[in-house]
């Protein structure tokens, strides 16, 4: 069975929502799902997973340092035959505002898209005043394109 890996950090629990719908979409599939709070992945986690899914709420239009410590950490990987290359990616935030979501969102599609190589699917995001059914369903649709690319 195909694994997807779907990583974040939360404080407020709302990117921790996203992660785990977007873990039920992936599984619809028929993807085996596991969605982990950041500060307990390791980069074997990193390794194992088919694909590989990042979240992170925006903290001053960029990601949560427990997001960018790990990233960074990931240099072992990519010194280490590029171990991430060519793996499935996506990444997702939960913002105050849909503006500053994107930064963050692309802070993450550089780092996973560009430098490792990953095939990366544009990430997704939450604002505040978002109806959390739309969230739901952004999520899910998003976990089904993750895992059809796994699949494929
Ligand atoms: C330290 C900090 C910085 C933040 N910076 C921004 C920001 O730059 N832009 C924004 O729109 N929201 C910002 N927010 C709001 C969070 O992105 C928002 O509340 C998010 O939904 C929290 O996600 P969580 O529930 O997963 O913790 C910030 C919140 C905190 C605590």
């Amino acid at each position: 069975m195909k694994l997807l890996l779907v990583t974040y950090y939360t404080e407020t629990g709302h990117t921790k929502r996203m992660a785990e719908e977007i873990g039920e979409g992936a599984e619809r599939l028929g993807v085996e799902a596991e969605a982990k709070r950041i500060e307990e992945c390791g980069l074997n986690d990193l390794v194992e997973a088919d694909g590989i899914v990042i979240g992170s709420p925006t903290y001053f239009s960029n990601v949560s340092w427990r997001v960018k410590k790990l990233i960074d950490e990931s240099i072992a990987l990519y010194r280490k035959r590029r171990q991430l290359t060519d793996k499935v990616g996506g990444c997702f935030t939960s913002s105050g505002t849909r503006r500053d979501g994107k930064d963050c969102i692309r802070m993450l599609e550089l780092a996973f898209g560009l430098h490792h190589k990953m095939k990366m699917i544009p990430g997704i995001i939450r604002a505040s005043g978002d109806r959390e059914e739309e969230v739901s369903k952004m999520c899910q649709q998003y976990g089904m394109k993750v895992a059809r690319q796994i699949l494929s």
